[in-house]
């Protein structure tokens, strides 16, 4: 039984002024207050901003002690160096932060991000035994044009390819024309890409890895759409942009989640 995961990325949205209220408010929604009373089947995630990490933390831990991690966004993949802008590994540990998102679509669509760097991320977050969430997806065009295994496999092996164990690695499929577009892909068509998905890590690891790991779906996830997505085999959780910025509506989902499979 894998445990499922609701993970909201914020993006470059908030600001630590208002991250009390918004705990609070998520608290009384999802209606668990400390880890005793938190349902150990769905681990809660919010992947933050830089500067909001230490702040978020401390306003989770206020309104719902042991029930929510804190995950950067990005990652660079050496422990120092000049490399202006950039945060390490070792860095987000030294701050108590244990999970990090990698090679999100925006970042490989804005900011260059290589399969080849997001591997070497991904391996470098491993090593330091924390919890990668490493983003694949086609695009619209490749969605068209019917590549989408094959723009996903190539993603996929990048990161396995030099990553002898996976440790707590985790997928997130986000099909970008899904992200932030209000057209989530299907149930069936999300499921039939974690399917395939798995099937790679099966391949490369065997069926005690391929089994026992997460698959999130991600893109226009929303309080509507999150039962639906849960219910497929092979969706253990999600990514959510848009709706976890809105405390009622993420709470929503995460309760939506705690009830699936
Ligand atoms: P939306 O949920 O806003 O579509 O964003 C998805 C996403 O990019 C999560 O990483």
């Amino acid at each position: 039984m894998r445990i499922k995961l609701m993970a909201g990325n914020w993006k470059m949205h908030k600001l630590a002024r208002e991250l009390p209220e918004f705990f609070r408010a998520f608290a009384a929604a999802v209606g668990f207050v400390d880890e005793d009373a938190f349902p150990a089947s769905t681990q809660v995630l919010f992947a933050v901003p830089y500067p909001l990490l230490d702040p978020a933390t401390k306003a989770a831990n206020s309104s719902m002690p042991g029930c929510i991690r804190i995950a950067a966004q990005n990652v660079h993949q050496d422990a120092q160096g000049a490399f202006t802008g950039e945060v390490s590994v070792p860095m987000l540990k030294d701050l108590g932060v244990g999970a990090t998102l990698i090679g999100h679509s925006e970042r490989r669509q804005y900011f260059g991000e290589t399969d080849a760097a997001v591997a070497k991320k991904t391996k470098a977050v491993v090593e330091a035994d924390m919890l990668p969430i490493v983003c694949v997806g086609e695009t619209l065009a490749e969605r068209e044009a019917g590549t989408t295994e094959a723009v996903v496999r190539r993603q996929v092996e990048a990161v396995l390819a030099d990553l002898p164990n996976p440790g707590h690695l985790v997928f997130a499929y986000e099909p970008v024309w899904a992200i932030g577009t209000g057209r989530s892909a299907t149930a069936a068509q999300a499921q039939e890409v974690h399917a395939f998905l798995r099937g790679l890590v099966r391949k490369r690891y065997g069926d005690g890895i391929a089994d026992g790991m997460r698959l999130l779906y991600g893109g226009s996830a929303n309080p509507a759409n999150i039962g639906e997505l849960m219910a497929q085999p092979d969706i253990d959780g999600a990514l959510v942009g848009g709706a976890s910025l809105k405390p009622d509506d993420f709470a929503k989902m995460v309760k939506a989640a705690q009830q699936a499979h």
